[in-house]
C-alpha cells in the first residue's frame, strides 16, 4: 500500500522510516518532508501544503490512509477535509484539535473533566491580567492561548517578567490571534514527562514513556526550545504511575471528549509534571495536552516498535485497535538533537551538512530542517537533525549517539551533551 505523512521534521522522518520498513508498504509520500525522507528508500517527498490539495493527491494517488504529524494541519482541519471526502486519516478532528490549539479550551475541559492542572485564570484584558498577577505574585506563568510554535510560554521568576509577558501577549500584538487571550496558571515543581497514547475513538494504546530536554543548554539551562533530545522509556514512569495517568489523565480525557460530543482520534500526548513522593500519591499535573506525537520523542518511541507499525495504523482509522497493539523492545531508545546556529531565537539556515554518520539496525540519523540540493544538504530551520540510537542500557544509547553526533560536519551545530541525565540518576 502506498501511505501519507504530513508534515517535514524529525517526527515524520521517523514515523516514515518505521512504516516504509513494513513489507505490507510500498512508498510513504511524506508531504512536505526534508533531505532525509527526500534520499531514503521507498520514501518520496510531495511538495504540496495546502490542505485540499493534499486530499486530492490522497485521492489520486490511492493512498490507504494519511497520518498527521504536526500541529497547525490538524488546527485548521485537515482531517475533516479528508473525511468529508472518504480519504482516511489518522489524527483528531478540528474541534478535538482544541485541547492543543486552545489553551483556555484545554484548561475549562480540564476543570470540567476533574483533570489535575495547575489552578489558573482566563483575561482578554491586560489590567485585569496584571491585577491578576500583582495579587498572585511569582513564580507564575503566562501562557498565550493559542498556538505559538513553542514560544508561547514564559515561565515567570519575577513579577516583572510576568507583567512584561501580559503586554507582549495581549498588548502590542506580537503574538497576533495566537495572544488575543492569555492563561495565568500557577507555577508547578517536579519532574516533566512525555505520556503519549493512540486512541480510535474508544480503545487507547499507550505509546512506550519518554522523557523531553526543553531547554537548549545543558544542565537544563539556557531558552525554552522545541526539544533538544529525548528518551524512552522514562524510569519517572513507573508501573505504578503509569496506571495512575491512565485512571486520573488519559481516561477521562478520552471520556470527556466523547461525552463533549468531540470524540478523539490520533495522538493524545499530556505533558505532565511529577511532584515529589511516593508514586501513590505524589501530585501528578497536566501542564499541556498535545493531539500528536512529539518532536523528538517520536524518534526514540518509533525505534522501540517491533511489530508492523503500518498494520497499528490501519487498525487505528478502521476503528479496530486492539489495546496492545505495539510490541515494545524492552531496551532504551535515546535522541539527541543537533541544532542549527543561533537556535531558537534566528536560526541560520543555508549551512552545509556533511559527514553524517552511516546509518545502522541500532543507530539512524534523523533528518528535520534539512533540505537536499544538487546532491549536497543543507540546513533549512532551527532543528536540524536528531541522532537516534537503541541499546542495553541508557549508558550505552547514549555513548553510541554521541559518537554518531561528533562525526557531523555542521558550522555552528549545538546539542546537549547530557541527553538523559535524569535516567543515569535514577539508575546510579
Ligand atoms: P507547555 O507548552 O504548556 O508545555 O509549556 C512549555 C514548558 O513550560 C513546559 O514544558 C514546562 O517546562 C513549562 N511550564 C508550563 N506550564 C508550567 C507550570 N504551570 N509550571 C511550571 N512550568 C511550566
Ligand atoms: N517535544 C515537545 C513537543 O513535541 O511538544
Amino acid at each position: 500500500m502506498k501511505l501519507l505523512i504530513i508534515g517535514g521534521g524529525g517526527r515524520e522522518h521517523a514515523l516514515a522510516w518505521r512504516l516504509a520498513q513494513s513489507p505490507r508498504v510500498k512508498t510513504v509520500f511524506v508531504a512536505p518532508g526534508n533531505g532525509g525522507t527526500a534520499c531514503s528508500p521507498r520514501m518520496q517527498n510531495v511538495d504540496i501544503t495546502n490542505l485540499h490539495d493534499l486530499a486530492n493527491f490522497a485521492r489520486n494517488e490511492g493512498i490507504a490512509y494519511t497520518v498527521v504529524g504536526p500541529e497547525a494541519p490538524l488546527a485548521a482541519g485537515v482531517v475533516d477535509i479528508f473525511r468529508e471526502q472518504g480519504l482516511k486519516i489518522f489524527g483528531p478532528s478540528q474541534a478535538a484539535a482544541q485541547l492543543e490549539s486552545s489553551k483556555d479550551f484545554a484548561k475549562a475541559f480540564m476543570v470540567r473533566h476533574h483533570i489535575p492542572t495547575a489552578a489558573y485564570q482566563t483575561f482578554t484584558d491586560a489590567e485585569q491580567a496584571k491585577a491578576y498577577i500583582r495579587q498572585q505574585g511569582a513564580p507564575i506563568v503566562v501562557k498565550a492561548d493559542g498556538l505559538a510554535a513553542g514560544k508561547g510560554v514564559i515561565v515567570a521568576e519575577t513579577e516583572q517578567q510576568a507583567l512584561d509577558a501580559v503586554d507582549s501577549m495581549l498588548g502590542d500584538g506580537s503574538f497576533g490571534q495566537a495572544g488575543a487571550r492569555v492563561v495565568i496558571e500557577e507555577f508547578l515543581t517536579g519532574e516533566e514527562a512525555s505520556f503519549i497514547v493512540m486512541c480510535d475513538g474508544n480503545t487507547i494504546v499507550p505509546m512506550a514513556s519518554s522523557q523531553d530536554h526543553k531547554r537548549l543548554l545543558d544542565n537544563d539551562q539556557g531558552p525554552n526550545t522545541g526539544g533538544m533530545g529525548a528518551y524512552s522509556p522514562a524510569p519517572v514512569v513507573s508501573p505504578a504511575l503509569h496506571e495512575r495517568i491512565m485512571r486520573e489523565v488519559i481516561e477521562p480525557t478520552i471520556d470527556g471528549m466523547k461525552k463533549d460530543g468531540i470524540p478523539f482520534t490520533g495522538f493524545l500526548y499530556a505533558g505532565l509534571m511529577i511532584g515529589d513522593g511516593h508514586d501513590a500519591t505524589r501530585p501528578l499535573k497536566v501542564l499541556e495536552y498535545n493531539c500528536r506525537m512529539g518532536d523528538p520523542e517520536t524518534q526514540p518511541i518509533v525505534m522501540r516498535i517491533r511489530n508492523d507499525l503500518a498494520t497499528v495504523f490501519e487498525d487505528a482509522v478502521e476503528g479496530r485497535l486492539q489495546p496492545h497493539a505495539i510490541d515494545w523492545d524492552p531496551r532504551t531508545a535515546l535522541g539527541v538533537v543537533v541544532a542549527a546556529h543561533n537556535y531558537p531565537a534566528t536560526p541560520r539556515t543555508g549551512d552545509v551538512i556533511s559527514q553524517l554518520p552511516a546509518d545502522t539496525t541500532h543507530c539512524v540519523t534523523f533528518h528535520a530542517g534539512t533540505t537536499l540540493r544538487d546532491g549536497q544538504l543543507y540546513t533549512s530551520g532551527g532543528r536540524v537533525l536528531c541522532v537516534t540510537g537503541l541499546a542495553d542500557t541508557v549508558e550505552a544509547a547514549r555513548t553510541m549517539v554521541y559518537d554518531a553526533v561528533q562525526q557531523v560536519q555542521l558550522d555552528g551545530m549545538q546539542y546537549r551533551t547530557d541527553i538523559a541525565w535524569r535516567a543515569l540518576q535514577a539508575s546510579a
